[in-house]
């Protein structure tokens, strides 16, 4: 599966939303997950986001992703059509470390 990361929070740019084939990204205030139990690693996505934040979960160290993923997209709603990003989501693009400063 892929899995959405650190990068997302606060950018949450969406374009992510708009080429997955079976519509598994769900949204959160600050950032979208991915459903891993539906995501058919298509991979599709990955290129598309702007913050490279979309990363497959064989990458080393992912495993809290994995977890985050797996639990909000249980909590939030299905998300299928890009919304307007953050007026400063250019800004937060890169910073790091935004799970444990902006999470919400
Ligand atoms: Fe959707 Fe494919 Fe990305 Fe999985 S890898 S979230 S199926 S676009
Ligand atoms: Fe987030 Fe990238 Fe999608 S910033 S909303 S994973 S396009």
């Amino acid at each position: 599966t892929y899995v959405v990361t650190d990068n997302c929070i606060r950018c949450k740019f969406m374009d992510c939303v708009e080429v997955c084939p079976v519509d598994c990204f769900y949204e959160g205030e600050n950032m979208l997950v991915i459903n891993p139990n539906e995501c058919i690693d298509c991979g599709v996505c990955e290129p598309e986001c702007p913050a490279e934040a979309i990363l497959p979960d064989t990458e080393n160290g992912l495993e809290k992703w994995l977890e985050l993923n797996t639990k909000f997209s249980a909590e939030w709603p299905n998300i299928t059509v890009k919304g307007e990003a953050p007026a400063d989501a250019e800004a937060m693009n890169g910073v790091e470390n935004k799970l444990e400063q902006f999470f919400s």
